[in-house]
This record gives structure tokens, C-alpha cells and sequence, in this order.
């Protein structure tokens, strides 16, 4: 039997919850912070779990995800969704065309003016979310317009749809509107994203479409999506509003979030005058759009019109024009992020395009770069989707520069050979990596690199490497930014004076750091081989390094073959290693650090013999894991006693998959090998069996 006071608790629980998702979400307007918040949130599902008799489908924990689906289900719409006509002409005509043609539908070319509802065209994806007795029990994509795709788990997660509706709502509505995601929002996820080596969101459409269409709802809950609602579907037991204007009114006080930028409009003037005002208006309202919607506003005028195919005569788009601009590549420069990955950006003759000079615009990689063949020279198209970085669309290739023919029978060539990134990091000059996937290309300098200092600093001093107590990111930032630091070997040159010239540090503290990197000096091989950050060598992988090769010049010297006679070590693992020692700054930069006084022991056996519920097993992991960072997963492993390596064989045990999972999959499923998910693998971290 469930206690009153937990029944009680949870239901305030709920109430508060709902009441700061309100300021949060709608108001924009918090009133706790957000551990508050999430103390609150936690005690709720805390609740839930220990009595699963008060879970409800309307309780704010439903919105944090759940467990991946295998497909989509369908969803047969009961009204269908209807697609809207475009007007064409991008100026005050398309006003006076829609108006015109209307006005001759209803034969009523004489009378007085139409009555519209104009609303902003948002651009994300359209969605119906269905409420039975208030309570939202599916969301579902547009699909074809007839059917689409059950998405009610993504849709959960989006804090602005409400789970249940107030009161007042009928017993069967349909609410159809817009999934979308504000540009300031979607700056600050890919602020976040790349500080983490995540894939960033190209721009806020696809970050709302490409969101919900993800199996994992944990992926769509990460996302700051948000919600419109601009129509209905079924409904039963309503009397239908008369108008759109009233329509809209009657979604805001059923709670759901309404956009206030629309307006009821009489004739064409007026439609063409709110097409003006949005248009200036545009980059100052947060988030995209790509034009103004009319709708009649009598539902009754809107019931005459009718459809054609499968759109509505009462409603029409009227865009735009795009934000694209022509300009011509005066270089393509190479960028190197944070994590090495290297990003080709166009340098531009500077345009206008929406509302700002651009100079830059991203080629997002290598492979886009190729596909749209972009090449110094080119006059291309830009545009500014309201994108946070502008991209280059096309190439107009009958402007590429062209040598002048030869006398001979071939055709004029280019000026400028495609684009190729290069095989050296413009920042250091190591050598340039190709992921698995081929998709990005890093720097493998990771210690060496300006660009990676921040990260190769914080993971050499890090707790399981080099352990240099009291280095964290505000010291590490302010070091390198100082100029005291660029690479590791510079720890060990700092003095107690310069550390106590840095912000907050006092002349103790900084004798204190002096000791602790002092210590960090004896350490054992295994420790210092993972704390020069070779790609794809996690803390498993440098114990047995540093058993098998006791010495860190023996393991320079060690080739591919050497290297992939020990267990856990693959093609893959192996060239990150030789391709690491191959290079001559990571060779110095060692030599300094010993130099320094770094010294170790010889490894003792007892320390690579792991122990931990996953002693003796190998893992594979492969596809983005819903929560976990691939090195997070590594982590967990390795501190349990289990191997992580790059490749799928035989001496795999099991094989961790997330989305996008590629060919390691298939490999697993050849060789009969037993597969995870994230749950799995966390299931037996925690000792279960699976
Ligand atoms: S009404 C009456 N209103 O435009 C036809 N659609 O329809 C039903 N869209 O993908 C659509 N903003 O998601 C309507 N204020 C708005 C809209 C809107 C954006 C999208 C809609 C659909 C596309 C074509």
C-alpha cells in the first residue's frame, strides 16, 4: 500500500516541477537554480521508483528519455496533415496574388475585404501531439501527411509540450504545430558539444528535424528543442472556435505554448504589411523563419475552400527571399578545434547576406569540401540560414578561373587544383589522422598542438595520469594564456614566483602546486605513457604497453606487428602508437620530460593482472553510446578491470553499441559475439549479469 505522505510529496513534486518548467520554458524566467530544480527531479523519480503505483504518464520524469527503440512505430493521422501552397513572389504581391485568387474562389470579388490570420512560418518540423482527457498520449511526425511516425518519446522530452493540458480541454485533441530550436539556444549546445569533441548541429532545422528523428529519446532530451502549436486535428467533444484567431487563443489557454507574433489582418495590404514588419524584424526574433503564413481566418469561409491534393486553398506560405549571397574564395584556411579536429573554412571577399558581413563560411570537413568541390578562386553561393557560422552552398563552376586554352586539343583547365587538407597540422606540423569513419581528420600532436594545449595539459596532470594535484582548467587556462606554459615539460620549469603572479593564487598555494608537481616527477611507465595522450591509448592499453615493453625507448622503437601481439591491441591502436613515436616533436617533448626528472620503476606484474568484476573481458565499443562519451565508457571499463580495444575479433567479449553503430557491428554479429547497449554495459559494471 502506498503511504499518503509519498502520494502527497509526489504529487507537490510534480506541481513545483511544472511550476519552474512554466518560468523556465514559457517565461524565460527561472526562479530556483538549477540544482534546486534537479534535487526536486531527483526526489521525484526517487519516489517513482520505490512506488511505481503513483507513476503517471503526465509526470515531468517521463520527459528525461528512456530506453532506444528499434523503429519507429506508425501513426495513421485521423485528419490528415496537410502541406501548404507557396507563394512565389517574395514581395507585397504575393500578399495581393493569395488575396486575389481568394477573393475569386468565394466569388467575392466585390464585397468587403477578407478577414486572415497571419502567422511567422516556422522552420523546424511540423509534429501533432495527440491529448486524450488532457493527457498527451502521442506525438507523431508528418510524414506523408497521411501517415506518420510515432515520435512520442522524443517528443516527451521537450519541455515546452505540455504533458497534460489544463482542465478546460476536451476529451480528444489533436494539436499540430512545430518542433523548433531557438539560434541562441543551439549556439549554447554547440558551445557545449565541442568543448566535449561532440558533433555539433549544422543549424537550428536540422537540429530540431534530425533530433526527433533519432530512435534514442536520451538524444532529443540533450537537445534544446522547443514548441509552437499553430493548428488542430481530431478533436472530440469541442465546439469548434469560429475563427483561426480564436483557435489560436483556445491552444494558449489549453497550455500550450502559442507564438505571439500574429495578427489578424484584413485585406492584402494589411497581409503584405506584416510581411515587411516580420521581415525587418527577422534577426531579432530568436529563432528561424522562412516566411509569413496566411490563413483565413473564418473557419466557416476556410470549410467552402477546401483542399486541392493535399493543400488547404484558405492558407498560403509567403516566403523570404533567401539569405544567399555570391562571393568569390580568396583561400581556403584550415582550422584546428580543440580536440585537433581539423575544419576547412572558406576566407571570403567580405558580403551581405542576412543582415551581416560575412568574411568566413564553414566547409564543415574534408568530404564536404570535396563533394562540393569548393576551390580558392570560385565564385560560390553563401548563406546564412540564421546559421550561427554561414556555409557555402554551391560552387558557380561556370565562373571557376580557367587557364587560358592551349593550342593543343584540350579543354581549358582550372586555375586551382581541388581541395586536399593537409597531411601536417598548420599549428604544429604533425602529421594528420584520418578517423575510422573518414569523416574527420585530427591532428596527432595532442601534446605538442597550441590548439590542444588546454586538453593534453589537463590530461597529463589528470588524476590517472601524471596525478598532479591542484591542476584544474582555470590554472591550466591561465598558464598557457600567460605564456608559461605550452606543452607538458613546461609543468616542470615552472617557479613558485611565477605560479603566485597568477590570478588567486597565493604565494602558499603556489608552493603547494610547486610540491605537487614535484612529486608527480616518480611515477610508474604505465602512468606516463597514458599521460601523453596517444590517440586511442586508454589507461589499459598503457599498463600493458609499458609491461610488455619496460622501457619508453623500447616501445618507441616497437613497429605495428610488435605492437599488435599484445591482446587488446589492434591495427587501429597500433598505428595511433606508431604514428605518435613517429613524430619528431613528441620524441623531444619526451626526451624533455625525462630530462626534466621524470623517473619511473619497473612495472610490476601486479599491476597489469586487473582485478574488478570485468577482469579478464574485452570490450569494443562503437556508434555514439545515449549518455556515456565513448571515453567515458573506456574509462568505466578500464577502472573495472576490463580491456576496451579498438577491434572486433575472436578475443572480443562483448561489443558496445550506440547509434550510428557501423562496421564493428556487423564484425560482432559474424563472429556471434554478444552485443550491449549502454544499459547492458552499465548492468554489468554494477556486477548484474545481463
Ligand atoms: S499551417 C494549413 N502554420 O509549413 C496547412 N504551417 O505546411 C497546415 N509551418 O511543414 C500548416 N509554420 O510545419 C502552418 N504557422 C504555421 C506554420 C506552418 C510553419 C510549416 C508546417 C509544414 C509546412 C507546410
Amino acid at each position: 500500500m502506498t503511504d499518503i505522505s509519498a502520494k502527497t510529496r509526489v504529487e507537490w513534486l510534480r506541481r513545483e516541477i511544472g511550476i519552474h518548467d512554466h518560468a523556465y520554458y514559457e517565461l524565460d524566467a527561472p526562479t530556483i537554480p538549477d540544482s534546486d530544480y534537479d534535487a526536486l527531479f531527483r526526489e521525484l523519480r526517487e519516489l517513482e521508483a520505490t512506488h511505481p503505483e503513483l507513476a503517471t504518464p503526465d509526470s515531468p520524469t517521463e520527459r528525461v528519455g528512456g530506453r532506444p527503440l528499434a523503429q519507429f512505430a506508425q501513426v495513421t493521422h485521423a485528419v490528415p496533415m496537410l502541406s501548404i501552397q507557396t507563394e512565389t513572389d517574395t514581395n507585397a504581391y504575393g500578399a495581393e496574388h493569395f488575396d486575389t485568387r481568394l477573393r475569386r474562389e468565394l466569388d467575392m470579388t466585390d464585397a468587403a475585404e477578407v478577414e486572415y490570420v497571419a502567422e511567422l512560418k516556422f522552420d523546424g518540423l511540423a509534429v501533432s501531439l495527440r491529448y486524450v482527457n488532457g493527457v498527451l498520449t502521442q506525438g507523431a511526425t508528418r510524414g506523408d501527411g497521411v501517415t506518420g511516425e510515432d515520435v512520442t518519446q522524443n517528443l516527451k522530452t521537450i519541455r515546452d509540450i505540455p504533458l497534460r493540458l489544463a482542465e478546460n480541454a476536451p476529451p480528444l485533441l489533436e494539436a499540430r504545430g512545430e518542433v523548433y530550436m531557438r539560434r541562441d539556444d543551439l549556439l549554447r549546445y554547440n558551445e557545449q558539444a565541442e568543448a566535449k569533441g561532440e558533433k555539433l548541429l549544422v543549424n537550428p532545422r536540422n537540429g530540431a528535424a534530425g533530433s526527433i528523428r533519432q530512435l534514442d529519446p536520451n538524444i532529443a532530451a540533450k537537445r534544446p528543442l522547443r514548441f509552437f502549436a499553430y493548428g488542430i486535428g481530431a478533436t472530440e467533444g469541442w465546439s469548434l472556435p469560429d475563427t483561426q484567431k480564436e483557435l489560436l487563443d483556445a491552444l494558449a489557454i489549453f497550455g500550450l505554448p502559442v507564438c505571439p507574433h500574429h495578427v489578424v489582418a484584413r485585406g492584402w495590404r494589411e497581409l503584405a504589411d506584416f510581411h515587411k514588419r516580420m521581415g525587418e524584424e527577422r534577426s531579432r526574433i530568436p529563432f528561424d523563419i522562412d516566411g509569413v503564413v496566411y490563413k483565413v481566418n473564418s473557419i466557416a469561409l476556410q470549410n467552402r475552400l477546401g483542399f486541392r491534393s493535399r493543400e488547404p486553398r484558405w492558407a498560403v506560405a509567403h516566403k523570404y527571399p533567401a539569405e544567399e549571397a555570391r562571393t568569390t574564395v580568396l583561400a581556403i584556411d584550415v582550422q584546428v578545434g580543440r580536440t585537433g579536429a581539423l575544419t576547412p573554412v572558406a576566407k571570403l571577399q567580405p558580403v551581405f547576406v542576412g543582415g551581416v558581413t560575412v568574411s568566413n563560411a564553414t566547409l564543415h570537413n574534408e568530404e564536404e569540401a570535396r563533394r562540393k568541390d569548393v576551390r580558392v578562386g570560385d565564385t560560390v553561393i553563401v548563406r546564412r540560414a540564421g546559421d550561427v557560422i554561414p556555409e557555402v552552398v554551391a560552387v558557380v563552376l561556370d565562373a571557376r578561373p580557367v587557364q587560358a586554352a592551349t593550342d593543343d586539343l584540350f579543354a581549358e583547365a582550372p586555375v586551382h587544383p581541388p581541395f586536399e587538407l593537409p597531411d601536417t597540422c598548420p599549428q604544429c606540423g604533425s602529421h594528420v589522422e584520418r578517423e575510422e569513419d573518414g569523416a574527420i581528420a585530427r591532428c596527432s600532436g595532442g601534446l605538442i598542438c597550441p590548439a590542444q594545449a588546454r586538453g593534453a595539459l589537463l590530461h597529463f596532470a589528470g588524476r590517472r595520469a601524471m596525478d598532479i594535484e591542484g591542476i584544474g582548467d582555470k590554472i591550466v587556462d591561465q598558464l598557457i594564456k600567460g605564456g608559461h606554459v605550452k606543452t607538458p615539460a613546461d609543468l616542470y620549469t615552472l617557479t613558485a614566483p611565477a605560479l603566485a603572479s597568477l590570478d588567486r593564487m597565493g604565494e602558499k598555494s603556489a608552493e603547494k602546486l610547486i610540491g605537487a608537481i614535484e612529486k608527480s616527477r616518480h611515477t610508474t611507465l604505465a602512468r606516463f605513457i597514458f599521460a601523453l595522450g596517444i590517440r586511442n591509448v586508454g589507461e589499459s592499453t598503457a599498463r600493458s604497453l609499458a609491461y610488455r615493453f619496460k622501457s619508453i625507448a623500447a616501445l618507441q622503437e616497437a613497429d605495428a606487428a610488435a605492437l599488435e601481439k599484445i591482446d587488446d591491441i589492434g591495427p587501429i591502436v597500433a598505428e595511433s602508437i606508431v604514428g605518435f613515436f613517429a613524430e619528431e616533436h613528441n620524441r623531444e617533448e619526451i626526451a624533455r620530460l625525462i630530462g626534466a626528472g621524470v623517473h619511473w620503476e619497473e612495472q610490476k606484474e601486479s599491476e597489469t593482472s586487473a582485478t574488478g568484476t570485468l577482469a579478464g573481458m574485452t570490450f569494443v565499443l562503437t556508434g555514439t553510446l545515449p549518455n556515456l562519451k565513448r571515453e567515458e565508457a573506456k574509462e568505466l571499463i578500464e577502472a573495472a578491470g576490463g580491456k576496451a580495444s579498438g577491434s572486433v575479433s575472436a578475443k572480443t567479449s562483448y561489443v558496445v553499441v550506440g547509434e550510428e553503430a557501423g562496421s564493428k557491428l556487423d564484425r560482432a554479429r559474424e563472429l556471434g559475439i554478444t552485443i550491449l547497449d549502454e544499459a547492458g554495459l552499465l548492468q554489468l559494471l554494477r556486477g548484474e549479469s545481463s
